[in-house]
């Protein structure tokens, strides 16, 4: 359902949907969108709840303590959750218990890039997908100093993805960040694809409308920029005859996608490409989609809307606010009975 009152779309940014929904219910009792917004809202913190239930047997049958909670800032509009423990090695073990509930790790790292990441961050993050992703941030109180240091010097995912170092070595990413920067400037290294973003499924009930604020039909062609399990690009073709192209770097989300293009009968339709979003041809496409962090997705935004043929769409949606340059023609939040997000229409 798309929520036409433009307030809501504020209330999600400032992460006060769930109590704006119930004052606007309080005001009147016969508000369709309210009643929706409460609904999904209490579903998503319903879900939450349960899902931390769930969980904290298993993490004490580990012998592992850590305290679980709905996160702070929106637990009742995102499927998400905190978990607070010791240190660094207790939410290594958090982390690893969890691959037996299904959850994997968004950082991947071993050797000298493991322990680069571990001395500047307090946080990792595991997830799990099925219709919608759990995400789960396990943090620690960081005894770290390399905070302190400017981000622009401070090793990041593209210095750990440029080389492996053993664990002795971590200290030696800070030598390869500017040799990598420079490498890449003056031609001598081929950047590697740039990583856009974590696996973060659009939540299967909210593809539904989506595919309805693009006004998605048969005669489109479709792309996801960061196809994920290709959820998108295949609900696109079963539901609306349309041609989708999705395009993935996880060589395990490409499997994915293709055997659920192949599950449905749609591999005449769908095609999922392995590759760098940043590089596809978007010469006959007529309606993009993009989920990616919002920082990312503001960045790639106007250089898309560029290059695409007149009357073509591009779909962002994200439940932080996009610092986008070019203004969309249309916003609007989407709601479904157990997700939420604002949705961004630009045409070329
Ligand atoms: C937030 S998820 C969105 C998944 C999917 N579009 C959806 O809506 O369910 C972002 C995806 O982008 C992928 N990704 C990250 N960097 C990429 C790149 N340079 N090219 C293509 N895909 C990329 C990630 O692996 C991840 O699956």
């Amino acid at each position: 359902m798309e929520l036409v009152r433009r307030s809501w779309i504020d209330d999600v940014y400032e992460r006060r949907l769930l109590p704006a929904g119930r004052a606007a219910q309080r005001a009147d009792g016969d508000d369709v969108e309210a009643s929706a917004v409460v609904a999904a809202c209490e579903s998503i913190g319903d879900a939450v709840r349960t899902e931390i239930a769930r969980l904290e047997p298993a993490i004490d049958r580990a012998g592992l303590s850590a305290s679980l909670s709905p996160a702070g800032d929106g637990g009742d509009q995102i499927h998400a959750m905190v978990a607070e423990v010791a240190d660094f090695d207790e939410a290594s073990r958090l982390a690893s218990m969890l691959g037996a509930e299904s959850y994997r790790p968004w950082q991947r790292w071993s050797g000298g890039a493991l322990e680069s990441f571990r001395r500047s961050t307090d946080t990792i993050t595991v997830a799990r997908t099925d219709q919608r992703t759990d995400v789960l941030n396990i943090t620690w109180p960081s005894a770290s100093k390399l905070d302190r240091i400017p981000s622009v010097v401070r090793p990041n995912e593209a210095d750990w993805s440029f080389v492996s170092l053993p664990r002795p070595l971590w200290w030696l990413y800070f030598l390869i960040r500017p040799l990598r920067l420079i490498g890449e400037r003056t031609g001598l290294v081929q950047p590697a694809p740039g990583h856009l973003g974590p696996f973060l499924a659009t939540p299967s009930s909210l593809i539904d409308p989506l595919l309805d604020f693009a006004a998605v039909t048969a005669d489109d062609v479709v792309v996801d920029l960061g196809c994920g399990d290709g959820r998108l690009v295949v609900e696109a073709a079963r539901r609306r005859g349309c041609r989708a192209r999705g395009v993935e770097t996880d060589a395990e989300l490409v499997e994915s996608a293709r055997a659920a293009a192949s599950t449905a009968g749609l591999a005449g339709l769908v095609a999922i490409e392995h590759g760098d979003a940043a590089g596809v041809s978007l010469d006959d496409v007529t309606v993009v989609f993009v989920f990616l962090p919002a920082d990312v997705a503001a960045e790639l935004l106007p250089t898309i809307v560029g290059r695409l043929s007149p009357g073509a769409r591009v779909i962002a949606h994200e439940q932080h606010r996009l610092p986008v340059s070019i203004d969309p023609e249309h916003s609007a939040v989407l709601v479904s009975d157990d997700a939420v997000t604002v949705a961004h229409r630009w045409i070329a």
